[in-house]
């Protein structure tokens, strides 16, 4: 019977929220994993960050895709730590940056999120989160000026070179965001 209910409670609600937006709820599982539940709103993102997390799955500094549930619009991953912060901040974070740099300049897509709430840190190494939002060199958005902001469509060149520009420029975001936390 004991076994029972606990394995009723685990069924129902192991869970904690530990952030409600417009996007996703994400929850601290009893077992430590984070689940990310898109809202009905933003399934679409669902495929976008499952692919973006399996695509950087042989690298540290991002979540590892446990499970997901493509019917549920989940994605259980592993917890990658607090928000980062000055307090947090490990000593070697320049050499920790330009590693995540070169990693996601290597792959098919833009980190186009990259901001603080986006930026972990657990056991001294910073994880980047949430993929969502991420864009693939093939997206629309490339190609179709309309779409672009207007920094980006004043560059009369190709979609793969826009491609280019919208990359560097968005992951070199994570040293400035870091040199304005030291800084503050
Ligand atoms: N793998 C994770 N490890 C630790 N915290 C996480 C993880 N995933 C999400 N979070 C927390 O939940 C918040 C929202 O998650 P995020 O993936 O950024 O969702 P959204 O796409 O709605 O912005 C993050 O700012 C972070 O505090
Ligand atoms: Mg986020």
């Amino acid at each position: 019977m004991l076994n029972l209910l606990k394995k009723l409670k685990i069924l129902n609600n192991d869970k904690k929220k530990i952030y409600h937006g417009t996007n996703s709820k994400v929850f601290l599982l009893d077992n430590g994993n984070i689940k990310k539940v898109f809202t009905r709103k933003r399934e679409i993102k669902f495929p976008v960050e499952k692919k973006c997390l399996e695509a950087l799955s042989h690298h540290d500094f991002f979540p590892k895709i446990i499970s997901c549930n493509k019917d549920k619009f989940e994605i259980e991953m592993s917890f990658c730590g607090e928000n980062l912060s000055k307090a947090n901040l490990p000593i070697n974070w320049t050499d920790q940056v330009h590693t995540i740099i070169k990693i996601l300049n290597q792959m098919d897509f833009v980190q186009s999120d990259i901001e603080l709430h986006n930026i972990c840190v657990k056991d001294d190494q910073i994880y980047i989160i949430d993929f969502g939002s991420n864009r693939f060199y093939f997206d629309e958005f490339f190609s179709n000026q309309k779409l672009q902001p207007d920094w980006l469509a004043k560059f009369d060149v190709s979609p793969m070179e826009k491609y280019q520009i919208y990359k560097n420029k968005k992951h070199r975001r994570l040293e400035e965001i870091i040199l304005n936390l030291v800084t503050r």
